[in-house]
């Protein structure tokens, strides 16, 4: 299969094609996004400690190769999300000044759900949807850290929306597809690849585009990307698409200065892995569904504890499957398989309530804790590693910060603040 993978990268690079064969040999540069919500961009990039230069996309920087970015503070607090340069560059296309309601039908590992995140409004709902419920733990995980809090994280297939149909003002659609732009980083794409292959992705991203246009209102704003350069799943089905549904148009956009005519690929030869885009627009109404609303719930130990614990005035309490979320917008009834409702608020444990890490990470409650705790660098780096802490403070729950930022919570009792630190996520080195 090897033999047809050049023939088609031949094919597709023509002239190119030597030039691409020699960059092929050399390692993907490395890169990571800066997650604007926490801080603006020049703190985040003071605390950086090691060797970064600018991309095309002012967001993204280059880092290097020796760095194990996950070890680091900045990682750990959220603040930067590894990420290759042409994955960033698909959110960029969206005109998210109006966007209400936005969906992501295939967020895991969350990529392109938080660069987009980074540029909704926090007043709009986003729903970052994952098929395959590894991958959406994973994505549970990297939303949380990133500290988003206008999210509902469901893992269920792109058809079971139909209930949204005609209502979402933008649809992110980062396809499963062949991955020949992934190549660098995953050889073994080259062993297995087969024109029979690239045929089922087409096929599958078809059927996920025809849920995509269901779901868009009149108006509303599709982006769809692949990381692969197979014109069977690119600009193919781009036409074919357009070709079925009438009504939607391709837009032009601008990525650092340069103007599109609603389709991108991005490649090997702009050193960067491979990313392709189309920016596509709904002209006529849909058939519209009357979205629903979820049910709030009221329970007097959670009340309680939001009550001795923040500073709201108005916010949304829901339960599901035993769990309770805060949100501070109403939020739509996505039924079952949803995985979070905006923030994990906590369990009843025993008939006491038990906060949830995420609590502690939501940016939007920033301001709202009562009991704030603010940790030096030795602090910090004991309770990552799962130590407790000595504090003079009175006993109950506080937000923990570092360097001004949220990053956890503990229990204060007698003098001393327990560990509440992820197990997961504890620093064992
Ligand atoms: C390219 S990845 C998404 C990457 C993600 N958008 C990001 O930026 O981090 C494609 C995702 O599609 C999911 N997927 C696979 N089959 C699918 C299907 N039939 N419907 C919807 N999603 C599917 C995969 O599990 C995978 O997580």
């Amino acid at each position: 299969m090897e033999t047809l993978f050049y023939e088609r990268l031949k094919e597709y690079f023509k002239d190119d094609y030597d030039l691409v064969l020699e960059k092929l040999k050399s390692e993907s540069k490395k890169s990571f996004f800066i997650n604007g919500i926490k801080a603006n961009s020049d703190v985040i990039l003071k605390m950086i400690d090691f060797n970064y230069q600018k991309t095309i996309n002012p967001k993204v920087y280059y880092y290097d190769d020796e760095v194990s970015i996950g070890k680091t503070k900045v990682y750990e607090l959220g603040l930067i999300y590894p990420q290759e340069l042409s994955a960033s560059l698909p959110a960029l296309i969206a005109d998210t000044s109006d966007v209400h309601l936005a969906i992501d039908l295939a967020s895991a590992p969350g990529g392109k759900t938080i660069n987009i995140l980074n540029r909704l409004s926090e007043n709009a709902l986003l729903i970052a949807n994952e098929i395959d419920y590894k991958r959406a733990q994973v994505l549970v995980s990297n939303l949380e850290r990133s500290g988003f809090s206008n999210v509902i994280i469901t893992n269920k297939k792109t058809s079971d929306f139909h209930h949204l149909d005609g209502s979402v003002d933008l649809v992110i659609l980062d396809a499963p597809c062949s991955g020949e732009g992934m190549i660098k980083k995953y050889p073994e794409i080259i062993k297995e690849y087969s024109l029979a292959n690239i045929n089922q992705c087409a096929k599958r991203q078809s059927e996920i585009l025809e849920d995509a246009y269901r779901l868009l209102k009149k108006g509303g704003q599709l982006i769809y990307s692949t990381c692969t350069f197979a014109y069977e799943e690119d600009e193919k089905q781009v036409q074919d698409f357009l070709k079925r549904h009438r009504d939607m148009k391709l837009k032009k956009f601008k990525i650092a200065d340069k103007e599109y005519e609603g389709m991108a690929k991005f490649t090997f030869l702009d050193d960067m892995e491979g990313q392709f885009m189309a920016y596509m627009i709904k002209e006529e109404e849909g058939e519209a569904r009357q979205v629903k609303y979820k049910k709030t719930v009221s329970n007097k130990l959670v009340e309680d504890f939001i009550k001795d614990n923040l500073n709201l005035d108005n916010y949304y309490l829901y339960e599901q499957n035993g769990h309770y979320y805060l949100s501070l917008q109403a939020l739509i009834d996505l039924k079952d398989h949803v995985l979070r409702y905006a923030i994990y608020l906590g369990d009843i444990i025993k008939n006491r309530f038990e906060p949830s890490h995420h609590l502690y990470r939501a940016i939007a409650l920033k301001d709202s804790y009562k009991n704030v705790y603010h940790l030096s660098e030795e602090e910090y780096d004991a309770y990552v590693k799962g130590l407790e802490l000595d504090a003079d403070v009175k006993n109950g729950y506080y937000a923990l910060f570092y360097k001004d930022m949220q990053f956890a919570y503990g229990k204060a009792s007698n003098g001393k603040i327990k560990n509440k630190y992820p197990k997961g996520l504890r620093k064992t080195y």
